[in-house]
């Protein structure tokens, strides 16, 4: 594996979700596979679960760890070709990211979209630029339109704690939130859950008030519903998230219907376990009920990003030996 930026790059994913649990099962096996290589983290936004699970994975295969907060730290960016840069960026994406693949083995970049123009941010130009030009694997800590290792650590978190006959039924609800928040948790978790559901290891469902219906092209094979109540009879999984929409983009529309996911909805269900990404807006997006009680998943799900972060970057050194 060379890069880690959607469900694509991820061949099986039954495969993947057993070599993390081996991983989490035993997280020093590898040791030694990472001795006098270098991880670089580039983060252009904030973050505490990617940042510490990533550097924790790496350090667990023996690797050094360098982490770059490019947006305090950092030169301003330019990423646009052809341009005079006679105004307030410093350094061109070309050179920086150059640099930093001559000091680092493998990088990670985290960068949010603007939520201003969706056909720029959809283009993903800068995380396409920043894999060219940096010239060494890239794992994507969270991009404009995705966050494969939040996703991977969910698929991990459900086939964990799913014990009983047949297969699950997860369903991602959108929940309320005071600012506009990109699609790429929902985005990358309905494209994890449609290729789960084709490999037959799930079913799913996405439920969003109108307007929020998410890109197809990540919720292909789900069923999509605006009726909360009904999608939510008989869930076994329920993922709270806020999204911005895609259509009228970047747009929060005031919901009159209460969405926010307590106890009294999840009487509805199978008695389901609850995810969510963090960091969560309590009483707002989740309620505390729900956090502080029995069916939440949320703190297990923050542990397991560190085995969903080993599990790529091990295969990347494993990569970088042949
Ligand atoms: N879920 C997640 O990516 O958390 P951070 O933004 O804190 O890294």
């Amino acid at each position: 594996m060379n890069k880690f930026f959607s469900v694509d790059d991820i061949p099986n994913l039954s495969e993947a979700v057993k070599e993390a649990l081996a991983l989490k099962a035993n997280p020093n096996a590898n040791e030694d596979l990472g001795k006098h290589k270098t991880l670089g983290l580039v983060f252009l936004n904030p973050s505490l679960r990617t940042r510490l699970s990533t550097q924790k994975a790496a350090m667990n295969l023996g690797m050094n760890v360098m982490v770059m907060n490019m947006d305090k730290d950092g030169w301003a960016l330019e990423t646009q070709d052809g341009v005079v840069m006679n105004g307030t960026t410093v350094e061109h994406i070309r050179e920086a990211a150059a640099v930093m693949g001559e000091y680092c083995d493998i990088l990670g970049l985290r960068s949010f979209p603007k939520l201003k123009d969706r056909k720029e941010d959809y283009s993903e130009d800068l995380f396409s630029k920043f894999m060219k030009y940096c010239a060494v694997p890239v794992v994507s800590l969270e991009s404009a339109t995705r966050h494969p290792l939040q996703s991977l650590t969910d698929l991990i978190t459900i086939v964990e704690h799913w014990n009983k006959p047949g297969k699950p039924k997860v369903v991602l609800t959108w929940a309320p939130h005071v600012k506009a928040l990109p699609q790429a948790v929902p985005n990358s978790f309905a494209e994890w859950m449609c290729r789960a559901q084709e490999e037959g290891l799930l079913d799913f469902t996405v439920v969003q008030p109108e307007g929020y219906q998410l890109a197809k092209e990540f919720t292909e094979g789900a069923t999509i519903s605006t009726n909360l109540k009904e999608s939510l009879q008989d869930a076994d999984f329920v993922y709270v998230k806020n999204w911005s929409s895609y259509e009228d983009y970047g747009k929060v529309y005031p919901i009159e219907e209460d969405w926010m996911m307590d106890n009294k909805k999840l009487k509805l269900t199978n008695d389901a376990k609850v995810m969510h990404c963090l960091p969560v807006r309590r009483d707002l997006e989740l309620s505390s009920e729900i956090l502080d009680g029995p069916n939440s998943l949320v703190i297990k799900e923050a542990s397991n990003r560190v085995w969903a972060a080993q599990v790529v970057i091990k295969r990347m050194l494993e990569n970088l030996k042949k």
